[in-house]
């Protein structure tokens, strides 16, 4: 996935072999300390890997954190089936019902359709006013400017 230009377009760089290992060591860290993480995503028919749909603390300092984030990125021949909004439903019902979080929110660049497209249908709201600069980017980075979409428990 982290070498796939089709999932990669709207990240900066792709993922080396080692960096998709250090993800995997760090989200199982995270998954021990917090009990969600950015869960893998399965096919229920024949538990074939898809992707991660899940949660996870924002690792970088802005004007919205500390703050837990709702996030999905698939293998790309799976792209166009409705995997990732149904994944993300069910984290959200998750994330709300079960772990009582009072919020999550959402990041992306502004390009990225696909993406704000599963926010919306989700129900996230888009907070105009708290778009940001990716603090981990170069400020005139033509990835730097993220939309922030958010969604409160009720
Ligand atoms: C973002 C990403 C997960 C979106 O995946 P996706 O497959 O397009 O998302 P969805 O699950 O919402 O499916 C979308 C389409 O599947 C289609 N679809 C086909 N069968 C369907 C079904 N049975 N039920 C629902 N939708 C279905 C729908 O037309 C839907 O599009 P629409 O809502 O415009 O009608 C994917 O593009 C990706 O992994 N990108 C790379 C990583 C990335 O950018 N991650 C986000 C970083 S913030």
């Amino acid at each position: 996935m982290g070498q796939d230009p089709e999932v990669m377009e709207f990240f900066p760089n792709f993922w080396s072999e080692e960096k998709s290992r250090d993800a995997v060591v760090n989200i199982r860290k995270h998954f021990a300390e917090n009990g969600f993480v950015l869960f893998a995503a399965e096919l229920k028919e024949n538990h074939e890997f898809i992707g991660f749909v899940g949660l996870a603390h924002l690792t970088f300092e802005a004007h919205f954190t500390p703050a837990i984030e709702i996030g999905w990125r698939l293998v790309s021949k799976h792209f166009g089936k409705g995997y990732a909004t149904e994944a993300a439903r069910d984290v959200l019902r998750f994330a709300f019902e079960e772990l009582r979080l009072k919020e999550l929110v959402a990041i992306t660049i502004p390009d990225n359709k696909p993406s704000r497209n599963i926010m919306k249908k989700i129900g996230m709201k888009h907070d105009e006013e708290g778009d940001f600069l990716h603090p981990k980017l170069p400020q005139d980075h033509k990835f730097a400017r993220h939309v922030l979409y958010r969604i409160k428990n009720f």
